[in-house]
């Protein structure tokens, strides 16, 4: 059976999956980051934290391809987002990453990963689209029963929606709204700024190994993100997370 590598940045998006592997689980240390092999519902899987950043993410996943041969990786965590119809608690599914903050001009065209050619690294359109399935499903049926009502509240999670689009990713937690408006003039077509996953994608790309990335919209990339962000993250983040990949792994 194919196996899956599963990576999240932070320790509240994969902390219930990890209690999930059960007593079986095989904990590798390697390069300072547990990989943790076994099963979830069955299906064999490497879980690990990658820690923050593009570099962090992008050394996990060579491990991951080289050390634990997966066929297939998973990302998911939170986001900022970069449009007005992309809403705090809404889930945005990557059809393309960029790396927004590499700039080899005039060597290079901007955003072009210089000597690879490429600026726009495409997720697994099959992977992707059972993502999204399970991330429209999680938040129709799980996420009242998971989020209490309060939280729903306090970050209005009326009616979150699931999107597609370009994620940008680059070295910076982008909570300055000058910051965040340049990027929206210059990179328009993006839906949502992280930390990690055109890394995660790049890496994937010159091993040729599919993969598909979710992000949950935890702040706007202003001047209150930082805020915004840590409450998200404890109090609704680490079920949306889980509860996406719980669902992919029981497909
Ligand atoms: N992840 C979540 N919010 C973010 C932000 N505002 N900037 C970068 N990464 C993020």
């Amino acid at each position: 059976m194919s196996v899956l590598g599963i990576i999240a940045a932070l320790h509240q998006e994969i902390a219930s999956l990890l209690q999930a592997m059960g007593p079986n689980v095989r904990i590798h240390r390697i390069g300072q980051r547990d990989y943790h092999e076994g099963t979830i519902m069955g299906r064999p899987c490497v879980v690990v934290l990658s820690r923050v950043g593009k570099v962090a993410a992008a050394a996990t996943t060579v491990t991951l391809i080289r050390e634990f041969k997966v066929n297939a990786v998973l990302f998911t965590g939170v986001a900022g987002s970069l449009n007005k119809k992309v809403k705090v608690g809404d889930v945005v599914v990557a059809t393309q990453l960029l790396q927004y903050d590499i700039n080899a001009s005039p060597l290079f065209p901007r955003y072009e990963v210089p000597l690879l050619g490429v600026s726009h690294f495409d997720a697994d359109s099959s992977l992707s689209a059972q993502l999204q399935q399970c991330a429209q499903d999680y938040i129709y049926q799980d996420l009242a029963i998971d989020v209490d009502s309060a939280s729903r509240e306090t970050f209005k999670l009326y009616k979150p929606q699931c999107h597609t689009g370009i994620i940008i990713s680059g070295d910076c937690f982008v909570s300055d709204i000058n910051h965040s408006l340049q990027l929206q003039q210059d990179l328009p077509a993006a839906l949502c700024v992280e930390m990690e996953g055109a890394s995660v994608a790049q890496v994937c790309y010159e091993y040729e190994i599919p993969f598909a990335i979710a992000r949950i919209i935890s702040d706007h990339a202003n001047g209150s993100a930082h805020i915004d962000f840590n409450a998200f993250l404890e109090q609704v983040a680490r079920f949306y997370s889980a509860g996406i990949l719980r669902r992919f792994l029981n497909h």
